[in-house]
């Protein structure tokens, strides 16, 4: 009979049992150094008490009610993360490509209730990574990606990360943002000169585009502020797609 999951990241043959902080456990009992937490997503580590007693808390109390209606602990966290950044508002969603697919269509929709639905293009980076859904494969842009599903999906202009000029040269008047990772993650940790950054934030002011940060890796504390862009003064994106860390697992 075939392995009943597909092994896309073709895991090795362990299989976990439970985690304490940074360590992780087989069912036999051996304990590994976690340095992968779960791709960047563990921050507080396994089993944290204090994660695990809100979590029991909340799950005796109520469970799931959709974006319908509203939760005390989402108004809470929602005010947090305003408080604590350039945003006035915040919209949940259940991974970070579909916090991506978000700011690209919040980016599009911003154009088009202004209208100008003519402008819908996105520039995008050379290394970037924005998640797996159709929508994110064609911003990251990445041919290993992309290849076996179908044609690329058209509307993404791709220049080099950290080229200021190849930007200016790529907007033209279909373009609607630029969307970029303050730090790459899976383009091998790449962190730009913070010119790079500064210049896109007057880029998009200079021809109204939206400049949109992708934080899901970046964020949640992992450059020692709460998100990455924090460290550069006059870099404040429009949107900003943030997960994983976010919820501590
Ligand atoms: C920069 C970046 N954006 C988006 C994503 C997609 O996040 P998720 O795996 O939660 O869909 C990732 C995941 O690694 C990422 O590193």
């Amino acid at each position: 009979m075939p392995a009943p999951m597909m092994d896309t990241y073709s895991p090795p043959d362990l299989v976990f049992d439970h985690g304490k902080g940074t360590r992780l456990y087989t069912e036999a009992g051996d304990a590994y150094l976690d340095f992968i937490s779960g791709i960047a997503v563990n921050c507080l580590g396994h089993a944290h008490p204090k994660a695990v007693a809100a979590l029991n808390e909340q799950a005796g109390k109520l469970w799931h009610l959709s974006n319908m209606f509203k939760v005390p602990k989402g108004i809470e966290l929602a005010e947090k993360l305003c408080a604590a950044t350039f945003a006035d508002r915040v919209f949940f969603t259940n991974s970070g490509a579909e916090a991506m697919e978000c700011a690209l269509k919040t980016a599009r929709r911003y154009h088009f209730v202004n209208g100008n639905p003519q402008r819908y293009r996105i520039i995008t980076f050379t290394g970037a990574f924005h998640g797996r859904t159709f929508g994110a494969i064609n911003a990251g842009g990445n041919p290993k990606y992309l290849e076996g599903f179908g044609p690329a999906m058209e509307g993404f202009d791709q220049v080099e990360f950290g080229d200021l000029d190849a930007v200016k040269n790529a907007v033209t008047e279909e373009t609607a943002a630029i969307c970029v990772e303050p730090v790459q993650g899976e383009g091998g940790v790449r962190a730009p000169e913070d010119s790079f950054l500064r210049g896109l934030r007057q880029i998009c002011d200079e021809h109204g585009l939206m400049l949109i940060f992708d934080e899901v890796q970046s964020g949640a504390g992992r450059t020692g502020k709460l998100f990455a862009h924090q460290w550069v003064e006059g870099a404040e994106p429009d949107i900003m797609a943030a997960a994983k860390g976010i919820g501590g697992g």
